[in-house]
């Protein structure tokens, strides 16, 4: 896979040309050239929007776990494949070697059989990130069952609706996982799940932190034994290009989770090749993801792409904080990691902790470094610039969703000039759209709209699991003939994107389009604030004002708030205009988080509009306390 690596700006724009010149030709290259297949395609791509259906290549036969395993054993067996760096930095690191892989994904795709699960059937995995999490991905795509990871943050409510929602037969758990200094009762939850869920035939169970657990006669088995008896061989199931290989739940602006369909063929091309192109990642790289295999980013760039590419991927089972905030730095120095992929959210919080906990380690390992999830504020931007990179390491602001699969707009290292808070520029085969209101096309620069894509790419999402009108009332009706991403984005004068935020997240003031993001980035530059958050609210004159949120560093608790308040409005004035100034300012201690550490919106305007007789479940938030707290302190 040597030769797929783009260099130069230039030679960006020829790729990329190409490729939307013909999508067809440029993906069917790149699969032929870099995968192992055991039938051909017969047709590269069909397509109906209206439909809406997508195909890549059709009649294609193949294994996802071959491209990702078998095939680098020859070359590369006692590679690392996976480097395991528990939560107590006391524990041993653990190097799982492709040979070691193959020969563990082979014995837990025998003990999946061994309990009668098939192709097709659903398995629910609710794993702390241990190894076992990313061998039993692994080994239901040996064996054709489709995976539905549930990320082991989540409550046993969650959980229950997500394998109901999926028709689960198996749930793979532990006794419980590490987390910092805490220890949690994973089993304990998975039992309280399961009492809403008849699905479920079995449950197998890691031994992880050893504790007193009870398993359920005729349902629950402890996985070692079986794994002890299991053949170190299986076949790999021979599957259909477009057969679905793993459903992941992402959160609707409405309803309950939508369970997002992704395929084989289509989603291994194009998560491999974004992996190596935006990480540049070469043979004697150690590539870390700080992300959760639980979501889409830890799927595609800790699983699936790294492996697909014969990397090293790190996987951590710990958190940033613990023992100290120093953790993720001196991971990086202990194992010389070489691109480093985390969210904002992460970054904004250890750019508040003192600067020794990161001059304490080497980090000059370190040459791509990456974020994802959010938009990036220029603050923590330079921050991560300045004090991990160095100045020396390309920074790649990776925008994508779980709907679409893989990274789509992003800097490509040492080709695309970064600026802070861009996206910048669509990865080859990606052909971004703005839209107005009324449904066309914003052609030009220097404008902005609603991101959608208006050509099929190979890993986006085929539907949503048992609700293919809910797929189509999502993606495909706001605009026709388009992907609808549910994001503004504005495209700048030489065409670089950057991301405004959530469209139900822009607020109209007085008839002005105000992107939240722009205003938080704004307020976050000033010296004695961490972070913010901006909502709507309704206003007479103004249709909506503006609602903040802010949360102080320690070294602005002391100052005086009106003073602040005036400080931060004069700041939104300079970056962005009057327009954009606060009308009630709220310091906080913490903002209402989803687990995967966005900030909950929703909450926070109802919240500000006065509207608190139906929050909605805020069980599932990583910070439910915090919630009561915001609401006392309203500013009426
Ligand atoms: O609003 C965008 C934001 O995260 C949304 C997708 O969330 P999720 O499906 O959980 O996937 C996150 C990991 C891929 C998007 O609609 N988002 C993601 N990356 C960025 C971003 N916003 C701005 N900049 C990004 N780099």
């Amino acid at each position: 896979m040597s030769n797929y690596h783009i260099k130069h700006l230039e030679e960006y724009f020829q790729v990329y040309r190409k490729s939307v010149r013909n999508p067809e030709s440029y993906w069917e290259e790149i699969a032929e050239e870099h995968f192992m297949w055991h039938k051909r395609w017969d047709n590269v791509l069909s397509y109906d929007f209206d439909k809406p259906e997508f195909k890549w290549f059709e009649g294609a036969k193949l294994n996802i776990t071959e491209n990702c395993i078998d095939r680098h054993l020859r070359t590369r067996g006692d590679k690392t494949a996976i480097l395991f760096e528990p939560n107590d930095p006391k524990e041993k690191a653990v190097h799982i070697t492709y040979n070691e892989l193959h020969d563990r994904v082979c014995k837990m795709a025998n003990v999946l059989k061994s309990q009668g699960i098939k192709k097709g059937d659903r398995v629910c995995i609710y794993l702390p990130m241990i190894p076992e999490l990313a061998v039993s991905v692994l080994a239901c795509a040996r064996i054709g069952a489709i995976h539905s990871v549930v990320f082991a943050g989540f409550s046993s409510t969650a959980l229950a609706t997500r394998i109901n929602d999926s028709d689960c037969k198996m749930v793979i758990t532990s006794d419980g996982s590490f987390r910092g200094s805490k220890t949690i009762d994973l089993k304990g939850i998975v039992d309280e799940g399961l009492k809403k869920c008849d699905c479920v035939e079995h449950v197998l169970v890691v031994k992880r932190i050893n504790s007193d657990i009870k398993l359920q006669e005729g349902r629950d088995k402890w996985l070692q034994p079986l794994l002890d008896n299991a053949e170190a061989f299986c076949d790999p199931e021979i599957m259909d290009a477009e057969d679905p290989l793993f459903i992941l739940y992402t959160s609707g602006s409405t309803g309950t989770p939508k369970g997002m369909v992704h395929t084989t063929a289509g989603y291994m091309v194009y998560s491999a090749f974004t992996f190596k192109n935006v990480f540049q990642y070469r043979e004697d790289d150690v590539y870390w993801c700080t992300a959760d295999i639980g979501w889409i980013t830890g799927h595609s760039y800790i699983v699936y792409g790294p492996l697909a590419n014969g990397a090293t991927t790190v996987m951590f089972e710990g958190v940033p904080s613990y023992p100290d905030y120093g953790r993720f730095w001196e991971i990086v120095e202990k194992h010389k990691v070489t691109q480093f992929y985390t969210a904002p959210t992460a970054i904004r919080a250890l750019g508040k902790e003192k600067l020794e906990y990161v001059e304490k380690y080497d980090l000059s390992s370190l040459k791509v470094l990456g974020t994802v999830g959010e938009p990036i504020n220029e603050e923590a931007w330079h921050w991560y610039d300045e004090n991990i990179g160095k100045r020396n390491c390309p920074i790649v602001d990776t925008w994508w969703q779980t709907e679409t699969g893989g990274i789509m707009i992003s800097p490509i290292p040492y080709s695309t000039p970064a600026i802070p808070t861009f996206a910048t520029l669509p990865l080859p085969g990606i052909q971004p759209a703005l839209m107005d209101e009324e449904g066309k096309e914003i052609k030009g620069n220097q404008v902005d709209g609603r991101l959608c894509i208006k050509f099929p790419w190979p890993s986006m999402a085929r539907t949503i699991w048992g609700n293919h009108q809910r797929y189509k009332d999502t993606y495909f009706s706001a605009f026709k003939n388009m992907y609808f991403t549910g994001d503004g984005a504005l495209r700048d004068s030489v065409g670089y994107y950057r991301i405004t935020g959530r469209v139900d997240d822009v607020v109209i003031v007085s008839g002005h389009n105000l992107g939240t993001a722009p205003i938080e980035d704004a307020i976050n530059e000033h010296p004695a604030v961490a972070e913010s958050a901006i909502v709507g609210y309704p206003h007479d004159v103004k249709g909506n004002a503006l609602y903040g949120y802010v949360i102080l560093k320690e070294t602005g608790e002391s100052r005086n708030q009106d003073n602040l308040r005036k400080e931060i409005n004069q700041l939104i004035s300079d970056r962005i205009g009057p327009i954009a100034k606060l009308d009630k300012i709220q310091f906080t201690s913490g903002l209402p988080k989803t687990r995967s550490g966005k900030i909950m919106r929703r909450i926070l305007r109802k919240i500000a509009s006065n509207d608190t007789s139906n929050l909605g479940d805020t069980s599932t938030l990583l910070n439910p306390e915090i919630v009561q707290e915001v609401m006392d302190n309203v500013i009426k």
